[in-house]
C-alpha cells in the first residue's frame, strides 16, 4: 500500500450514534458504522487515515479537539446540535489551529430557525449541509484537498 499523507480525525457530536433509526424522514436509514466504514474506504482512495470519535458531551469533544494537535492533520466534524449552542466547541476549534471542515446529514437551512446559525462555520474552512451521508464523504475530500494546497504541519511538531 502506499504510504498515507494525512490523518484526519471525524468527530461525530450528539445523537449522531442513534442514525439509522432517528428520524428516518430527515436522517435517512444509514447508520454511524455505514457512515464510518464508507469514510474509511474513501480515506484509502485519498491516503488518509480516518480516525472517528462520536460522543454526546460537549467537553469530550472539546477534549477530541485539543488531542488532535498531536495526533491529526484535520478534522471533519459534524457537531450535531452544538452547532447551534457550542461557543467552547468553536473555540477549540479556532484554538488548535487545525483545518476543519463542518458537515451536515441535513440541510440546516431548511428547517427550523434555531439551525439556521452556526458557530462552527466562522472557524472553519467551509461548511457541506443537506446531502446526507454524502456530505461526509465530500466533506473528506474537500478537506484533503485543503490539506493538499496548504501543507499541515506534521502533527507531532
Ligand atoms: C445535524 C443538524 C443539527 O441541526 C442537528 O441537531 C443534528 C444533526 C445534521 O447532520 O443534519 O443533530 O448536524
Amino acid at each position: 500500500m502506499s504510504e498515507l499523507r494525512y490523518s484526519v480525525l471525524v468527530l461525530h457530536g450528539p445523537n449522531l450514534n442513534l442514525l439509522g433509526r432517528r428520524e428516518p424522514e430527515v436522517y435517512g436509514s444509514v447508520t454511524l458504522e455505514d457512515i464510518n466504514r464508507g469514510l474509511e474506504q474513501e480515506g484509502q482512495s485519498l491516503q488518509s487515515q480516518i480516525t472517528a470519535i462520536q460522543s454526546n458531551h460537549e467537553g469530550a469533544l472539546v477534549d477530541a479537539i485539543h488531542a488532535a494537535c498531536d495526533q491529526h492533520h484535520g478534522i471533519l466534524i459534524n457537531p450535531g446540535a452544538y452547532t447551534h449552542t457550542s461557543i467552547a466547541i468553536r473555540d477549540a476549534i479556532a484554538g488548535v489551529a487545525i483545518p476543519a471542515v463542518e458537515v451536515h446529514l441535513s440541510n440546516i437551512y431548511k428547517r427550523e430557525a434555531f439551525r439556521h446559525h452556526s458557530y462552527i462555520a466562522p472557524v472553519a474552512i467551509g461548511q457541506i449541509s443537506g446531502f446526507g451521508a454524502e456530505s461526509y464523504r465530500l466533506g473528506l475530500r474537500a478537506l484533503v484537498h485543503h490539506l493538499s494546497q496548504h501543507p499541515p504541519r506534521s502533527p507531532k511538531n
